[in-house]
Protein backbone atom coordinates (compact mmCIF):
# COMPACT_ATOMS: atom_id res chain seq x y z
CA UNK A 1 0.00 0.00 0.00
CA UNK A 2 1.58 3.48 -1.00
CA UNK A 3 2.11 5.58 1.75
CA UNK A 4 -0.31 8.88 1.17
CA UNK A 5 0.12 12.42 3.12
CA UNK A 6 -2.38 15.46 2.75
CA UNK A 7 -1.08 18.42 4.38
CA UNK A 8 -3.72 21.46 4.75
CA UNK A 9 -3.53 24.74 5.24
CA UNK A 10 -7.22 26.49 6.01
CA UNK A 11 -8.57 29.43 7.94
CA UNK A 12 -12.42 29.22 7.54
CA UNK A 13 -12.70 25.36 6.83
CA UNK A 14 -13.39 25.06 3.06
CA UNK A 15 -9.60 24.04 2.48
CA UNK A 16 -10.25 21.78 5.65
CA UNK A 17 -13.27 19.69 3.82
CA UNK A 18 -11.58 19.54 0.60
CA UNK A 19 -8.76 17.66 2.37
CA UNK A 20 -10.93 15.54 4.28
CA UNK A 21 -12.73 14.18 1.16
CA UNK A 22 -9.29 13.59 -0.66
CA UNK A 23 -7.55 12.04 2.42
CA UNK A 24 -10.87 9.68 2.24
CA UNK A 25 -10.30 8.62 -0.67
CA UNK A 26 -6.71 7.50 -0.13
CA UNK A 27 -8.18 5.79 3.46
CA UNK A 28 -5.89 8.28 5.42
CA UNK A 29 -7.16 10.93 7.49
CA UNK A 30 -5.57 14.81 6.31
CA UNK A 31 -2.73 16.92 8.49
CA UNK A 32 -3.09 20.07 9.47
CA UNK A 33 -0.07 21.93 8.47
CA UNK A 34 -0.27 23.84 11.73
CA UNK A 35 0.61 20.37 13.32
CA UNK A 36 2.63 18.93 10.99
CA UNK A 37 5.89 18.18 11.49
CA UNK A 38 9.41 16.84 9.51
CA UNK A 39 7.67 13.76 9.25
CA UNK A 40 4.91 14.60 7.75
CA UNK A 41 6.15 15.46 4.58
CA UNK A 42 7.57 11.41 3.61
CA UNK A 43 5.02 9.72 1.90
CA UNK A 44 4.99 7.90 -1.98
CA UNK A 45 2.38 10.49 -2.29
CA UNK A 46 2.82 13.89 -1.25
CA UNK A 47 -0.87 16.14 -1.66
CA UNK A 48 -0.57 20.01 -0.32
CA UNK A 49 -3.40 22.15 -0.16
CA UNK A 50 -3.91 25.91 0.77
CA UNK A 51 -5.90 28.65 0.34
CA UNK A 52 -5.37 31.82 -0.93
CA UNK A 53 -5.27 34.87 1.18
CA UNK A 54 -4.36 38.72 1.38
CA UNK A 55 -3.45 39.30 -2.54
CA UNK A 56 -2.44 36.28 -3.41
CA UNK A 57 -0.48 34.45 -0.15
CA UNK A 58 -0.10 31.51 1.20
CA UNK A 59 -3.07 30.79 3.90
CA UNK A 60 -1.57 32.14 7.43
CA UNK A 61 -0.52 27.82 9.05
CA UNK A 62 1.09 27.31 5.54
CA UNK A 63 3.14 30.89 5.89
CA UNK A 64 4.30 29.50 9.43
CA UNK A 65 5.26 26.07 8.72
CA UNK A 66 6.42 26.96 5.20
CA UNK A 67 10.17 25.88 6.97
CA UNK A 68 8.97 22.27 6.67
CA UNK A 69 8.68 22.24 3.01
CA UNK A 70 11.65 24.30 2.58
CA UNK A 71 13.74 21.82 4.14
CA UNK A 72 12.20 18.67 2.93
CA UNK A 73 14.01 16.23 0.90
CA UNK A 74 11.76 15.59 -1.84
CA UNK A 75 13.65 14.21 -4.85
CA UNK A 76 12.01 12.02 -6.88
CA UNK A 77 9.20 12.02 -5.16
CA UNK A 78 5.30 12.26 -6.40
CA UNK A 79 3.71 15.62 -5.56
CA UNK A 80 0.38 17.25 -5.97
CA UNK A 81 -1.59 20.38 -4.98
CA UNK A 82 -4.52 21.63 -4.81
CA UNK A 83 -6.10 25.13 -3.69
CA UNK A 84 -9.21 27.54 -2.49
CA UNK A 85 -9.83 30.48 -3.55
CA UNK A 86 -12.64 33.11 -5.07
CA UNK A 87 -12.26 33.35 -8.77
CA UNK A 88 -14.31 36.14 -8.70
CA UNK A 89 -13.19 38.44 -5.60
CA UNK A 90 -10.17 37.92 -6.31
CA UNK A 91 -9.44 37.59 -10.18
CA UNK A 92 -5.68 38.70 -10.71
CA UNK A 93 -4.73 36.20 -7.54
CA UNK A 94 -6.88 33.39 -8.22
CA UNK A 95 -5.06 30.25 -5.92
CA UNK A 96 -1.80 32.05 -6.48
CA UNK A 97 -1.26 29.99 -3.13
CA UNK A 98 -1.48 26.60 -4.57
CA UNK A 99 1.11 28.11 -7.17
CA UNK A 100 3.40 28.84 -4.07
CA UNK A 101 3.72 25.49 -2.76
CA UNK A 102 4.00 23.84 -6.59
CA UNK A 103 6.97 26.06 -6.65
CA UNK A 104 8.55 24.94 -3.51
CA UNK A 105 7.93 21.64 -4.56
CA UNK A 106 9.89 21.63 -7.54
CA UNK A 107 12.78 23.15 -5.88
CA UNK A 108 12.84 19.83 -3.56
CA UNK A 109 13.14 17.70 -6.57
CA UNK A 110 9.79 16.71 -6.85
CA UNK A 111 8.33 15.51 -9.25
CA UNK A 112 4.70 17.49 -9.62
CA UNK A 113 1.99 15.23 -11.23
CA UNK A 114 -2.61 16.48 -10.89
CA UNK A 115 -1.91 19.35 -13.41
CA UNK A 116 -5.88 20.41 -14.74
CA UNK A 117 -7.05 22.26 -17.25
CA UNK A 118 -7.77 26.04 -16.35
CA UNK A 119 -10.10 26.45 -19.29
CA UNK A 120 -13.95 27.03 -17.89
CA UNK A 121 -12.57 29.25 -14.88
CA UNK A 122 -13.30 32.94 -14.93
CA UNK A 123 -10.57 34.19 -13.50
CA UNK A 124 -7.94 36.71 -15.26
CA UNK A 125 -4.80 35.90 -14.01
CA UNK A 126 -2.72 33.06 -11.20
CA UNK A 127 0.92 32.21 -10.33
CA UNK A 128 -0.50 28.38 -10.31
CA UNK A 129 -1.63 28.64 -14.42
CA UNK A 130 0.76 28.59 -16.94
CA UNK A 131 -0.83 27.80 -20.43
CA UNK A 132 -3.93 27.29 -19.57
CA UNK A 133 -3.39 24.71 -16.81
CA UNK A 134 -3.16 24.65 -13.14
CA UNK A 135 -0.09 23.13 -11.61
CA UNK A 136 -2.54 21.20 -9.24
CA UNK A 137 -6.24 21.53 -8.87
CA UNK A 138 -8.00 25.00 -8.01
CA UNK A 139 -11.18 24.82 -6.05
CA UNK A 140 -14.02 27.42 -5.62
CA UNK A 141 -16.28 27.29 -2.47
CA UNK A 142 -17.18 31.04 -2.78
CA UNK A 143 -18.82 30.23 -6.69
CA UNK A 144 -18.95 27.15 -7.45
CA UNK A 145 -19.65 24.75 -4.26
CA UNK A 146 -21.33 22.68 -6.46
CA UNK A 147 -18.34 21.67 -8.77
CA UNK A 148 -16.25 21.22 -5.59
CA UNK A 149 -16.89 17.19 -5.12
CA UNK A 150 -16.89 15.81 -8.22
CA UNK A 151 -13.42 18.12 -9.60
CA UNK A 152 -11.70 16.02 -6.28
CA UNK A 153 -13.20 12.70 -7.58
CA UNK A 154 -11.66 13.12 -11.33
CA UNK A 155 -8.99 14.46 -9.65
CA UNK A 156 -8.06 11.79 -7.07
CA UNK A 157 -8.61 8.84 -10.09
CA UNK A 158 -5.80 10.70 -12.11
CA UNK A 159 -3.41 10.81 -8.36
CA UNK A 160 -4.29 7.10 -8.38
CA UNK A 161 -3.43 6.40 -11.23
CA UNK A 162 -0.02 7.70 -11.06
CA UNK A 163 0.27 5.71 -7.99
CA UNK A 164 -0.15 2.35 -9.95
C1 LIG B 1 -9.34 38.84 3.02
C2 LIG B 1 -9.41 37.75 2.00
C3 LIG B 1 -8.41 37.64 1.04
C4 LIG B 1 -8.48 36.64 0.05
N1 LIG B 1 -7.53 36.62 -0.95
C5 LIG B 1 -7.66 35.72 -1.96
C6 LIG B 1 -6.75 35.72 -3.08
O1 LIG B 1 -5.83 36.54 -3.17
N2 LIG B 1 -6.93 34.79 -4.05
C7 LIG B 1 -7.94 33.87 -4.00
O2 LIG B 1 -8.05 33.05 -4.93
N3 LIG B 1 -8.81 33.84 -2.96
C8 LIG B 1 -8.70 34.75 -1.95
N4 LIG B 1 -9.59 34.71 -0.91
C9 LIG B 1 -10.66 33.68 -0.87
C10 LIG B 1 -10.32 32.50 0.02
O3 LIG B 1 -9.14 31.85 -0.40
C11 LIG B 1 -11.49 31.52 -0.02
O4 LIG B 1 -12.58 32.07 0.67
C12 LIG B 1 -11.17 30.13 0.51
O5 LIG B 1 -12.26 29.27 0.26
C13 LIG B 1 -10.86 30.12 2.00
O6 LIG B 1 -10.45 28.81 2.33
P1 LIG B 1 -10.13 28.36 3.84
O7 LIG B 1 -11.41 28.50 4.60
O8 LIG B 1 -9.73 26.96 3.72
O9 LIG B 1 -9.05 29.23 4.37
C14 LIG B 1 -9.54 35.71 0.08
C15 LIG B 1 -10.53 35.81 1.08
C16 LIG B 1 -10.47 36.81 2.01
C17 LIG B 1 -11.58 36.90 3.04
Amino acid sequence: MANVKVIFGSTTGATESAAAEIAAAFGVAAVNVANATADDFKADLLILGSSTWGLGELQDDWAAKIGLLEQADLKGKLVAVFGLGDQSGFADTYCDAMGILAQKAKERGALLIGQTSAEGYGHSSSVAEENKLFCGLALDDNNESEKTSSRIGAWVETLKHHLG
